[in-house]
Protein backbone atom coordinates (compact mmCIF):
# COMPACT_ATOMS: atom_id res chain seq x y z
CA UNK A 1 0.00 0.00 0.00
CA UNK A 2 1.44 3.31 -1.02
CA UNK A 3 0.94 5.89 2.34
CA UNK A 4 1.86 9.96 1.46
CA UNK A 5 1.25 12.18 4.38
CA UNK A 6 0.37 15.80 4.66
CA UNK A 7 1.82 18.44 7.24
CA UNK A 8 -0.48 20.83 7.89
CA UNK A 9 1.79 24.14 8.94
CA UNK A 10 -0.08 27.22 7.45
CA UNK A 11 -1.78 28.37 11.07
CA UNK A 12 -0.54 31.75 12.76
CA UNK A 13 -0.21 29.86 16.47
CA UNK A 14 -1.75 32.58 17.38
CA UNK A 15 -2.55 30.98 21.10
CA UNK A 16 1.02 30.18 21.54
CA UNK A 17 2.50 33.59 20.97
CA UNK A 18 6.34 34.09 20.28
CA UNK A 19 6.47 35.97 17.69
CA UNK A 20 6.46 33.64 14.68
CA UNK A 21 4.20 30.90 13.88
CA UNK A 22 4.55 28.33 16.33
CA UNK A 23 6.09 25.27 13.48
CA UNK A 24 8.70 27.78 12.96
CA UNK A 25 10.16 28.27 15.98
CA UNK A 26 12.88 26.63 17.38
CA UNK A 27 12.98 23.59 19.93
CA UNK A 28 16.37 22.72 21.48
CA UNK A 29 18.44 23.45 18.36
CA UNK A 30 15.68 22.57 15.96
CA UNK A 31 12.46 24.13 14.60
CA UNK A 32 9.42 22.19 15.21
CA UNK A 33 8.62 21.72 11.92
CA UNK A 34 12.05 20.16 10.63
CA UNK A 35 11.64 17.60 13.61
CA UNK A 36 8.07 16.72 12.34
CA UNK A 37 9.53 16.27 8.88
CA UNK A 38 12.09 13.92 10.32
CA UNK A 39 9.40 11.68 11.93
CA UNK A 40 6.89 11.40 9.30
CA UNK A 41 9.34 11.75 6.14
CA UNK A 42 12.02 9.51 7.57
CA UNK A 43 9.83 6.48 8.02
CA UNK A 44 9.87 4.07 5.96
CA UNK A 45 5.94 3.36 5.28
CA UNK A 46 5.58 7.30 3.86
CA UNK A 47 6.15 7.55 0.02
CA UNK A 48 5.83 11.33 0.20
CA UNK A 49 5.00 14.49 2.38
CA UNK A 50 3.46 17.54 0.85
CA UNK A 51 3.79 20.53 3.64
CA UNK A 52 0.65 22.82 3.56
CA UNK A 53 2.16 26.19 4.34
CA UNK A 54 1.15 29.94 4.47
CA UNK A 55 2.90 32.08 1.61
CA UNK A 56 3.41 34.65 4.03
CA UNK A 57 5.92 31.91 5.95
CA UNK A 58 8.39 31.32 2.79
CA UNK A 59 11.28 32.60 4.65
CA UNK A 60 10.77 30.15 7.62
CA UNK A 61 10.33 27.33 5.68
CA UNK A 62 13.82 28.04 3.20
CA UNK A 63 15.16 27.98 6.54
CA UNK A 64 13.77 24.63 7.50
CA UNK A 65 14.91 23.37 4.08
CA UNK A 66 18.40 24.42 4.98
CA UNK A 67 17.95 22.71 8.47
CA UNK A 68 16.72 19.32 7.07
CA UNK A 69 17.74 17.19 3.95
CA UNK A 70 14.25 15.45 4.07
CA UNK A 71 12.49 15.98 0.54
CA UNK A 72 9.10 17.75 0.31
CA UNK A 73 6.77 19.94 -1.26
CA UNK A 74 4.95 22.41 -0.53
CA UNK A 75 1.40 24.25 -1.54
CA UNK A 76 -0.45 27.06 -0.12
CA UNK A 77 -2.75 26.58 2.82
CA UNK A 78 -6.42 27.84 3.18
CA UNK A 79 -8.22 29.87 5.74
CA UNK A 80 -8.71 27.41 7.92
CA UNK A 81 -7.39 23.94 8.96
CA UNK A 82 -10.25 22.16 6.36
CA UNK A 83 -8.99 24.24 3.34
CA UNK A 84 -5.76 23.74 4.07
CA UNK A 85 -6.00 19.96 3.97
CA UNK A 86 -8.07 20.59 1.30
CA UNK A 87 -5.37 21.98 -0.78
CA UNK A 88 -2.85 19.06 0.22
CA UNK A 89 -5.12 16.62 -1.10
CA UNK A 90 -5.25 18.02 -4.74
CA UNK A 91 -1.75 18.15 -4.41
CA UNK A 92 -1.43 14.51 -4.31
CA UNK A 93 -4.37 13.96 -6.32
CA UNK A 94 -2.49 13.90 -9.70
CA UNK A 95 -0.41 11.29 -8.76
CA UNK A 96 -2.66 9.63 -5.73
CA UNK A 97 -1.68 6.70 -3.05
CA UNK A 98 -3.55 4.66 -1.90
CA UNK A 99 -3.75 6.28 1.66
CA UNK A 100 -3.03 9.53 2.83
CA UNK A 101 -1.75 10.21 7.12
CA UNK A 102 -2.72 14.02 7.61
CA UNK A 103 -0.54 15.40 10.51
CA UNK A 104 -0.16 18.83 12.27
CA UNK A 105 2.99 20.41 12.02
CA UNK A 106 2.67 21.80 15.45
CA UNK A 107 3.13 17.57 16.91
CA UNK A 108 6.85 17.54 16.28
CA UNK A 109 6.77 14.22 18.79
CA UNK A 110 5.27 11.76 17.05
CA UNK A 111 6.80 8.02 17.42
CA UNK A 112 7.70 5.39 14.18
CA UNK A 113 5.67 3.11 16.72
CA UNK A 114 2.62 5.14 16.49
CA UNK A 115 3.07 5.07 12.47
CA UNK A 116 3.36 1.77 12.28
CA UNK A 117 0.14 0.98 14.29
CA UNK A 118 -1.39 3.66 12.34
CA UNK A 119 -0.41 1.67 8.79
CA UNK A 120 -1.40 -1.59 10.68
CA UNK A 121 -4.41 -0.60 10.99
CA UNK A 122 -4.97 0.92 7.58
CA UNK A 123 -5.00 -2.88 6.01
CA UNK A 124 -8.43 -3.27 7.70
CA UNK A 125 -9.67 -0.19 8.62
CA UNK A 126 -10.61 3.30 5.67
CA UNK A 127 -10.15 5.67 8.36
CA UNK A 128 -8.33 5.22 12.05
CA UNK A 129 -6.91 7.79 14.28
CA UNK A 130 -4.94 8.05 17.45
CA UNK A 131 -6.65 8.39 20.72
CA UNK A 132 -5.57 8.70 23.77
CA UNK A 133 -8.47 7.93 27.08
CA UNK A 134 -9.43 10.61 29.54
CA UNK A 135 -7.14 10.92 32.90
CA UNK A 136 -8.85 13.66 34.60
CA UNK A 137 -12.59 13.81 35.65
CA UNK A 138 -14.52 15.76 32.72
CA UNK A 139 -17.26 17.80 33.16
CA UNK A 140 -19.99 19.13 30.68
CA UNK A 141 -20.15 23.18 31.35
CA UNK A 142 -22.63 25.60 30.30
CA UNK A 143 -21.57 28.95 28.96
CA UNK A 144 -20.99 30.68 32.07
CA UNK A 145 -18.31 28.06 33.21
CA UNK A 146 -20.60 26.35 35.64
CA UNK A 147 -20.78 22.87 35.99
CA UNK A 148 -23.81 21.15 34.22
CA UNK A 149 -23.03 17.45 34.70
CA UNK A 150 -20.30 14.86 34.83
CA UNK A 151 -19.24 13.35 31.93
CA UNK A 152 -18.23 9.40 31.75
CA UNK A 153 -14.48 8.95 31.30
CA UNK A 154 -15.36 5.93 30.06
CA UNK A 155 -16.96 6.60 26.71
CA UNK A 156 -14.35 9.75 25.61
CA UNK A 157 -10.87 10.14 23.96
CA UNK A 158 -8.81 13.10 22.96
CA UNK A 159 -8.39 12.92 19.17
CA UNK A 160 -4.32 13.30 18.11
CA UNK A 161 -2.91 13.24 14.43
CA UNK A 162 -1.90 11.84 12.46
CA UNK A 163 -5.31 11.07 11.06
CA UNK A 164 -4.99 8.07 8.33
CA UNK A 165 -7.54 7.39 5.53
CA UNK A 166 -7.87 5.51 2.41
CA UNK A 167 -7.36 7.96 -0.47
CA UNK A 168 -10.25 7.55 -2.33
CA UNK A 169 -12.33 7.79 1.19
CA UNK A 170 -11.08 10.95 2.06
CA UNK A 171 -11.20 12.63 -0.93
CA UNK A 172 -14.97 11.98 -1.28
CA UNK A 173 -15.76 12.63 2.25
CA UNK A 174 -13.88 16.21 1.62
CA UNK A 175 -15.78 16.91 -1.35
CA UNK A 176 -19.18 16.28 -0.01
CA UNK A 177 -18.47 18.79 3.06
CA UNK A 178 -20.41 21.60 3.06
CA UNK A 179 -17.98 24.56 3.81
CA UNK A 180 -15.41 24.27 6.01
CA UNK A 181 -13.76 24.94 9.92
CA UNK A 182 -13.77 21.21 11.34
CA UNK A 183 -11.75 20.27 14.26
CA UNK A 184 -9.82 17.72 12.17
CA UNK A 185 -10.23 14.78 9.16
CA UNK A 186 -11.92 12.09 11.66
CA UNK A 187 -15.06 14.49 11.87
CA UNK A 188 -14.84 14.85 7.77
CA UNK A 189 -15.35 11.36 7.68
CA UNK A 190 -18.30 11.26 10.50
CA UNK A 191 -19.65 14.28 8.59
CA UNK A 192 -20.17 12.40 5.83
CA UNK A 193 -21.86 9.21 7.35
CA UNK A 194 -18.46 7.38 7.27
CA UNK A 195 -16.81 4.94 10.51
CA UNK A 196 -13.54 5.84 11.96
CA UNK A 197 -11.29 3.32 14.21
CA UNK A 198 -8.72 4.30 17.03
CA UNK A 199 -5.31 2.96 17.64
CA UNK A 200 -3.76 3.80 20.96
CA UNK A 201 -2.29 7.34 20.87
CA UNK A 202 0.52 8.59 22.13
CA UNK A 203 0.76 10.77 25.08
CA UNK A 204 4.27 12.26 23.81
CA UNK A 205 2.89 12.98 20.92
CA UNK A 206 0.72 16.36 22.39
CA UNK A 207 0.19 19.22 20.67
CA UNK A 208 2.30 22.51 20.54
CA UNK A 209 -0.56 24.86 21.62
CA UNK A 210 -0.14 27.30 24.63
CA UNK A 211 2.95 28.74 25.95
CA UNK A 212 3.39 26.07 28.26
CA UNK A 213 3.29 23.23 25.77
CA UNK A 214 6.60 24.84 24.44
CA UNK A 215 8.67 24.88 28.40
CA UNK A 216 6.95 20.81 28.81
CA UNK A 217 8.72 20.53 24.99
CA UNK A 218 11.83 22.14 25.74
CA UNK A 219 12.09 20.35 29.57
CA UNK A 220 11.50 16.81 27.52
CA UNK A 221 14.64 17.74 25.09
CA UNK A 222 16.97 19.55 27.77
CA UNK A 223 18.15 16.65 29.21
CA UNK A 224 19.89 16.41 25.31
CA UNK A 225 21.34 19.65 25.30
CA UNK A 226 24.23 22.11 26.69
CA UNK A 227 24.59 25.65 26.53
CA UNK A 228 27.35 27.21 24.89
CA UNK A 229 28.39 31.16 25.06
CA UNK A 230 30.01 32.89 22.28
CA UNK A 231 31.78 36.03 22.51
CA UNK A 232 32.48 38.62 19.66
CA UNK A 233 33.82 42.35 19.12
CA UNK A 234 34.39 44.79 16.44
CA UNK A 235 35.07 48.24 15.87
CA UNK A 236 35.30 50.35 12.36
CA UNK A 237 36.10 53.80 12.22
CA UNK A 238 33.82 56.26 11.77
CA UNK A 239 33.36 59.14 9.28
CA UNK A 240 31.08 62.05 7.64
CA UNK A 241 28.55 60.22 5.73
CA UNK A 242 24.66 59.80 5.08
CA UNK A 243 23.94 56.88 6.18
CA UNK A 244 25.29 54.19 8.48
CA UNK A 245 24.16 50.23 9.50
CA UNK A 246 23.92 49.09 12.26
CA UNK A 247 22.52 46.12 13.94
CA UNK A 248 21.05 45.76 10.09
CA UNK A 249 19.05 48.71 10.95
CA UNK A 250 19.86 52.02 8.75
CA UNK A 251 20.98 55.34 10.52
CA UNK A 252 20.55 58.91 9.23
CA UNK A 253 22.98 60.67 11.84
CA UNK A 254 25.61 62.32 9.13
CA UNK A 255 27.95 59.90 10.25
CA UNK A 256 29.05 56.33 8.42
CA UNK A 257 31.38 53.20 9.40
CA UNK A 258 34.03 52.72 7.20
CA UNK A 259 35.45 49.17 5.96
CA UNK A 260 34.90 46.24 3.29
CA UNK A 261 31.58 45.44 3.52
CA UNK A 262 28.84 47.91 4.64
CA UNK A 263 30.70 47.70 8.39
CA UNK A 264 28.20 46.76 10.10
CA UNK A 265 30.11 46.74 13.28
CA UNK A 266 26.78 45.59 15.65
CA UNK A 267 26.36 42.41 13.36
CA UNK A 268 29.97 41.69 12.90
CA UNK A 269 30.10 41.14 16.77
CA UNK A 270 27.08 38.98 16.68
CA UNK A 271 28.57 36.80 13.77
CA UNK A 272 31.73 36.53 15.73
CA UNK A 273 29.98 35.77 18.63
CA UNK A 274 27.40 32.76 16.98
CA UNK A 275 30.60 31.49 15.30
CA UNK A 276 31.96 30.97 18.78
CA UNK A 277 29.54 29.19 19.68
CA UNK A 278 30.08 26.84 16.94
CA UNK A 279 33.47 26.17 17.55
CA UNK A 280 33.95 27.64 13.84
CA UNK A 281 36.91 30.41 14.09
CA UNK A 282 36.45 33.96 13.13
CA UNK A 283 34.82 36.15 10.55
CA UNK A 284 37.62 37.08 9.18
CA UNK A 285 37.98 33.19 7.85
CA UNK A 286 35.02 32.81 6.20
CA UNK A 287 34.39 36.37 4.45
CA UNK A 288 38.13 37.55 4.29
CA UNK A 289 38.00 41.45 3.70
CA UNK A 290 40.63 40.57 0.75
CA UNK A 291 38.18 38.73 -1.11
CA UNK A 292 35.99 41.09 -3.30
CA UNK A 293 33.29 39.39 -3.73
CA UNK A 294 32.51 40.70 -0.01
CA UNK A 295 33.13 44.25 -1.07
CA UNK A 296 30.05 46.56 0.22
CA UNK A 297 28.29 43.56 1.08
CA UNK A 298 25.23 43.88 3.66
CA UNK A 299 26.43 41.86 7.08
CA UNK A 300 23.57 40.20 7.24
CA UNK A 301 25.03 37.55 5.03
CA UNK A 302 27.45 37.02 6.86
CA UNK A 303 25.17 36.69 10.09
CA UNK A 304 23.45 34.15 8.10
CA UNK A 305 26.23 32.12 7.25
CA UNK A 306 27.17 32.04 10.58
CA UNK A 307 24.01 30.71 11.91
CA UNK A 308 24.01 27.62 9.16
CA UNK A 309 27.27 26.73 10.59
CA UNK A 310 25.82 26.48 14.32
CA UNK A 311 22.57 24.35 12.92
CA UNK A 312 25.08 22.37 11.41
CA UNK A 313 27.04 21.95 14.24
CA UNK A 314 23.61 20.79 16.13
CA UNK A 315 23.07 24.61 17.69
CA UNK A 316 20.41 26.93 17.79
CA UNK A 317 20.71 30.67 19.16
CA UNK A 318 18.61 31.00 22.20
CA UNK A 319 19.79 34.59 23.43
CA UNK A 320 21.89 37.65 22.20
CA UNK A 321 23.31 40.73 24.27
CA UNK A 322 25.06 43.56 22.32
CA UNK A 323 26.72 46.69 23.35
CA UNK A 324 27.40 49.14 21.73
CA UNK A 325 30.69 51.88 22.43
CA UNK A 326 30.61 55.35 20.94
CA UNK A 327 29.77 58.67 21.74
CA UNK A 328 27.77 59.72 18.79
CA UNK A 329 25.32 58.38 16.99
CA UNK A 330 23.14 58.55 19.63
CA UNK A 331 21.41 54.72 20.21
CA UNK A 332 18.63 55.43 21.88
CA UNK A 333 16.03 56.09 19.04
CA UNK A 334 17.36 52.67 16.75
CA UNK A 335 17.40 50.45 20.13
CA UNK A 336 13.92 49.15 19.36
CA UNK A 337 14.21 48.40 15.60
CA UNK A 338 17.96 47.05 16.39
CA UNK A 339 15.99 45.10 18.49
CA UNK A 340 13.66 43.99 16.44
CA UNK A 341 15.63 42.80 13.18
CA UNK A 342 17.96 41.32 15.09
CA UNK A 343 15.69 38.90 16.78
CA UNK A 344 14.52 38.13 12.96
CA UNK A 345 18.08 37.50 11.94
CA UNK A 346 18.66 35.08 14.68
CA UNK A 347 15.04 34.02 14.62
CA UNK A 348 14.48 34.80 17.98
CA UNK A 349 11.64 36.39 20.36
CA UNK A 350 12.43 40.10 20.64
CA UNK A 351 12.48 39.72 24.12
CA UNK A 352 15.29 37.23 23.95
CA UNK A 353 17.47 40.15 22.45
CA UNK A 354 19.24 43.29 24.23
CA UNK A 355 20.79 46.15 22.86
CA UNK A 356 22.86 48.15 25.25
CA UNK A 357 24.72 51.12 24.29
CA UNK A 358 27.49 53.21 26.50
CA UNK A 359 30.31 55.70 25.85
CA UNK A 360 33.69 56.12 27.29
CA UNK A 361 33.55 59.01 29.01
CA UNK A 362 35.48 60.39 26.14
CA UNK A 363 38.34 58.74 26.16
CA UNK A 364 40.13 56.43 23.74
CA UNK A 365 39.22 56.05 20.49
CA UNK A 366 35.69 55.99 20.61
CA UNK A 367 35.88 58.94 23.49
CA UNK A 368 37.20 61.23 20.87
CA UNK A 369 34.83 60.11 18.14
CA UNK A 370 37.12 58.23 15.88
CA UNK A 371 35.93 55.02 15.61
CA UNK A 372 32.75 52.79 17.12
CA UNK A 373 33.19 49.42 18.86
CA UNK A 374 30.96 46.52 19.34
CA UNK A 375 30.81 43.65 21.56
CA UNK A 376 28.34 40.74 21.49
CA UNK A 377 27.88 37.33 23.89
CA UNK A 378 25.27 35.14 22.03
CA UNK A 379 23.99 31.97 23.90
CA UNK A 380 23.60 28.66 21.96
CA UNK A 381 22.10 25.02 22.37
CA UNK A 382 23.78 22.73 21.38
CA UNK A 383 22.09 18.90 20.96
N1 LIG B 1 -3.37 24.80 10.28
C1 LIG B 1 -3.28 24.99 8.90
N2 LIG B 1 -4.06 25.93 8.28
C2 LIG B 1 -4.90 26.70 9.00
C3 LIG B 1 -5.00 26.53 10.40
C4 LIG B 1 -4.22 25.55 11.02
O1 LIG B 1 -2.50 24.31 8.23
N3 LIG B 1 -5.61 27.63 8.37
C5 LIG B 1 -2.50 23.80 10.93
C6 LIG B 1 -1.56 24.44 11.95
O2 LIG B 1 -0.39 24.95 11.31
C7 LIG B 1 -1.28 23.30 12.91
C8 LIG B 1 -2.53 22.42 12.80
O3 LIG B 1 -3.26 22.90 11.67
O4 LIG B 1 -0.14 22.54 12.54
C9 LIG B 1 -3.36 22.42 14.07
O5 LIG B 1 -3.93 23.70 14.27
P1 LIG B 1 -3.71 24.62 15.55
O6 LIG B 1 -3.03 23.87 16.63
O7 LIG B 1 -5.00 25.30 15.83
O8 LIG B 1 -2.61 25.68 15.00
P2 LIG B 1 -2.81 27.23 14.67
O9 LIG B 1 -4.09 27.45 13.98
O10 LIG B 1 -1.56 27.64 13.98
O11 LIG B 1 -2.82 27.85 16.14
P3 LIG B 1 -3.88 28.89 16.76
O12 LIG B 1 -5.24 28.25 16.58
O13 LIG B 1 -3.46 29.02 18.19
O14 LIG B 1 -3.72 30.17 15.97
MG1 LIG C 1 -6.01 26.98 14.97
Amino acid sequence: MTIDAIIVAAGRGERAGGGIPKQFRSLAGRSVLARTLDALAGHAAIRRVVVVVNPQDTDHVDAVRRETARDFATVPGGATRTDSVRAGLAALAGDAPDAVMIHDAARPFLSSALIDRLAGALVRHEAVIPALPATDALMRVMTDGMIAEPVDRAVVRAAQTPQAFRFDTLGAAYARLDGGGLADDAAVILAAGGQVHTVEGDADNFKLTMPADFRRAEAMLMGETITVSGQGFDVHRLEPADTMWLCGVELHEGLGLVGHSDADAGLHAVTDAVLGCAGAGDIGQHFPPSDPKWKGAASDAFLLHALDLLHEAGGQVIHADVTLIAERPKIGPYRAAMRTRLAQLLRLDPKRVNIKATTTEKLGFTGRGEGLAAQAIVTARLS
